[in-house]
């Protein structure tokens, strides 16, 4: 198989140093890797696949100079904004991390085993959009359901780790945990969130919309719509909790038709990268500790409710910054790979 070209955008963030991880895991098919941070991380190295590789600045001209024809975008929206164009000018396929393009009409917004048929669409701008972290874990599991069931309406309430906001927001959980234990907790600094994040939890991620819920639940239920291509009902309520990584998520799902939990079990089990954790006699169940570091996500607590048969009650798990970012977006540029082979 021919092999490519790959720039990794912000590959000292959280994401991007995770994005290489799966990258060396999946003997992704690389010519050459230029990772590319801030002014500030320029010169430093990264071990990938055994080799050292040195930290380029990201300027205009950084995919030209280097015939990039993969670039994994993982910076931040404004970095997406105006270095994205330049990579696309200079041939490469952009998949793009951040929300910055995910609405765009003409940008395909692509969960690999749920809308794999949208990534053709890159041609219309060179660039494929990855969702946001909660929205992918929660699509795998709703897509299977809704070709047996069909969905009308979800409701789901998320329980996200501090590395969703990045580095120094994992950082500042640390910090303020040692603060705690040095009874200096009242002093310790927050900049990442709003509030303390060590011994709290804090209903609020992103900035609040005119709709009074936030940006972040505004992405769940529009990137939900748009990737499963239905105007689906969705609420969505997005909290922060003091776990490093893994995104939880009680979601209710209400279906046109009446469902049989075992079918939803057996549906869910034979779904790509789906496991199905949910042995509550014996308290089994999904948690962050067991999808950390994993590319799958994990349901439990199936369960019927208790007045209505045609609504499901479940709990989803993923690494956030796997299979919310890194996994799905090394996915993307898997399957791009198949299109530009046939
Ligand atoms: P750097 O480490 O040099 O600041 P996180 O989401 O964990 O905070 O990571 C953000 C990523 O985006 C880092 O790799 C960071 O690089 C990178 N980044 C931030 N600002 C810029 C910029 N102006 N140009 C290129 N990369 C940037």
């Amino acid at each position: 198989m021919r092999k490519y070209n790959v720039a990794v955008v912000g590959a000292t963030g959280a994401v991007g140093e995770e994005m290489l991880d799966v990258l060396a895991e999946v003997n992704f098919p690389i010519a050459n890797l230029v990772p590319l941070a801030s002014a500030n991380s320029a010169g430093k190295t990264i071990q990938f696949q055994g080799e050292e590789f040195q930290v380029q600045e990201l300027t205009e001209n950084s995919f030209e100079e280097n015939e990039i024809e993969i670039a994994l975008f993982s910076a931040g929206g404004s970095i997406s904004a105006k270095y994205a164009p330049f990579a696309v000018e200079a041939g490469a396929v952009v998949i793009d991390n951040t929300s910055h393009f995910r609405m765009e009409s003409d940008i395909p917004l692509v969960v690999p085993e749920v809308n794999p048929e949208d990534i053709e669409k890159w041609r219309n701008r060179g660039i494929i959009a990855n969702p946001n972290c909660s929205t992918i874990q929660m699509v795998q599991v709703l897509k299977p359901l809704d070709r047996r069931y069909s969905i009308q309406r979800v409701d789901v309430s998320t329980y996200q780790a501090t590395s969703g906001a990045g580095k120094k927001a994992m950082e500042e959980l640390a910090q303020q945990m040692k603060d705690f234990f040095s009874f200096k907790l009242d002093e310790s600094p927050h900049n990442a969130f709003p509030h303390q994040i060590a011994l709290n939890v804090i209903p609020q991620i992103d900035r609040f919309m005119e709709s009074d819920f936030t940006k972040e639940e505004e992405k769940m239920v529009y990137e939900t719509q748009k990737i499963l291509h239905k105007n689906i009902e969705v609420a969505s309520t997005c909290v922060r909790v003091p776990v490093l990584r893994g995104h939880s998520e009680s979601v209710t799902i209400t279906f046109e038709k009446d469902i049989d939990v075992d079918e939803v079990r057996e549906i869910l089990e034979n779904s790509p990268n789906i496991v199905v954790v949910d042995k509550p006699s014996e308290s089994l169940y999904p948690m962050p500790i067991v999808a950390n570091g994993k590319n799958e996500t994990f349901v439990g607590r199936i369960r019927k409710d208790l007045y209505r048969n045609n609504i499901l009650h479940l709990w989803i798990v993923a690494d956030n910054l796997r299979v919310g970012a890194a996994t799905n977006a090394v996915r993307i540029a898997q399957k791009w790979i198949e299109l530009d082979n046939e």
